[in-house]
């Protein structure tokens, strides 16, 4: 079973990140090949300063790597040392109808948000198709924001098999964990960068990780009333850290009354706090040592290109480019 993702290296990473993409693509990664990139060719549509590409580029790969991507077990590269996805991308382009594009919600969704429309940017989910076909990918694990990508993805692979030979291409299957699906941000909405309403997975100092807890938007029930701790965003926060006895406990003090708020931030903030806590040690280490980094990469794109190139000369004979 061939599982792969990519992630674009478009700031810091956040625990809807984590929870959503990070955390179940390492846990893949002992149930089959994994092949795991940064998203830097994708990341052209919105960042347009090569210092912060190349800089963000690297935090990335030291984020994943400390979060415990384990580059004995998954291929783990950058998107753009592996070129061959560009051309897979054109010929995927000639069979995918325009109204395929037009339907994409993400389109639309950054466009109002204020990136700048380009046709890369409208593009951009055919090179996505690229990236996951060019592998023979079986399983994608995303957050539920990439599911019409994935929809996407599998309807141009069909296109393209029903156009120039039946499983030429394989079709893949999303791997959408509903519990995580979408982590809520400080204000409720998902958390996006975006929204400006992140948990950063690396907040630099445990001030400043407290500080952003406090923000989360509550209601105004009074300390000694019971409140209600289904649809509470902190509930669900805390959740995506605690154990079961400890969430079970935070939610009958929450029906009994008696605690305000601010104590059930302070037991999220310090259950966010010791569950990354590892992954901070193992980041210093891996600040410290930039040759491992960089080898980590450069090793996986050329195991990365290896495979592109089976399937590109696959489909480069089957649509008559060569041959
Ligand atoms: P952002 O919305 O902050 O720009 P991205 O779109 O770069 O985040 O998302 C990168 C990956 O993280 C994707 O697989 C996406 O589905 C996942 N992801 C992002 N935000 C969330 C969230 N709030 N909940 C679950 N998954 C998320
Ligand atoms: N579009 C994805 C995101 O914004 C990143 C991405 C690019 C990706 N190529 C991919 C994810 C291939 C999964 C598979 O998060």
């Amino acid at each position: 079973m061939r599982i792969l993702s990519g992630i674009q290296p478009s700031g810091r990473l956040h625990i809807g990140n984590y929870f959503g993409m990070m955390e179940p693509a390492i846990r893949l990664q002992d149930e089959g090949e994994a092949f795991y990139f940064i998203a830097n060719y994708h990341a052209m549509t919105s960042i347009h300063d090569p210092v912060a590409l190349r800089e963000n580029s690297r935090d990335l790969a030291v984020d994943f790597l400390a979060c415990g991507l384990d580059p004995e077990k998954a291929t783990f590269w950058r998107q753009a040392d592996v070129p061959e996805v560009t051309e897979l991308t054109w010929i995927l382009s000639c069979v995918t109808p325009m109204g395929f594009l037009e339907r994409c919600v993400s389109f639309k969704d950054k466009i109002a948000q204020g990136i700048s429309s380009s046709h890369g940017l409208f593009a951009y989910p055919v090179l996505q198709a690229a990236d996951i076909l060019i592998f023979d990918s079986d399983i994608v694990p995303v957050g539920r924001d990439q599911k019409q990508h994935l929809e996407l993805t599998r309807d141009v692979a069909q296109k393209f098999n029903d156009r120039y030979g039946d499983e030429l291409l394989r079709i893949p299957e999303p791997r959408i964990r509903e519990e995580t699906a979408t982590v809520p941000g400080l204000d409720g909405r998902k958390m996006s960068k975006s929204y400006n309403n992140t948990i950063d997975i690396f907040e630099e100092t445990e001030k400043k990780l407290r500080k952003k807890i406090m923000k989360i938007v509550t209601d105004s029930t009074p300390v000694e009333a019971p409140k209600n701790p289904d649809g509470s965003y902190l509930v669900q926060l805390y959740e995506l850290f605690a154990s079961a006895d400890a969430l079970d406990e935070m939610k009958a003090s929450y029906r009994a009354g008696g605690q305000g708020y601010g104590h059930y931030k302070q037991q999220l903030f310090e259950a966010i706090w010791s569950y990354f806590a590892p992954m901070r040690d193992k980041r210093a280490e891996l600040i410290a040592d930039p040759g491992y980094v960089d080898d980590v990469l450069e090793s996986g794109a050329g195991r990365a290109r290896e495979k592109a190139r089976q399937v590109l000369d696959r489909v480069r004979q089957a649509t008559g480019l060569a041959g």
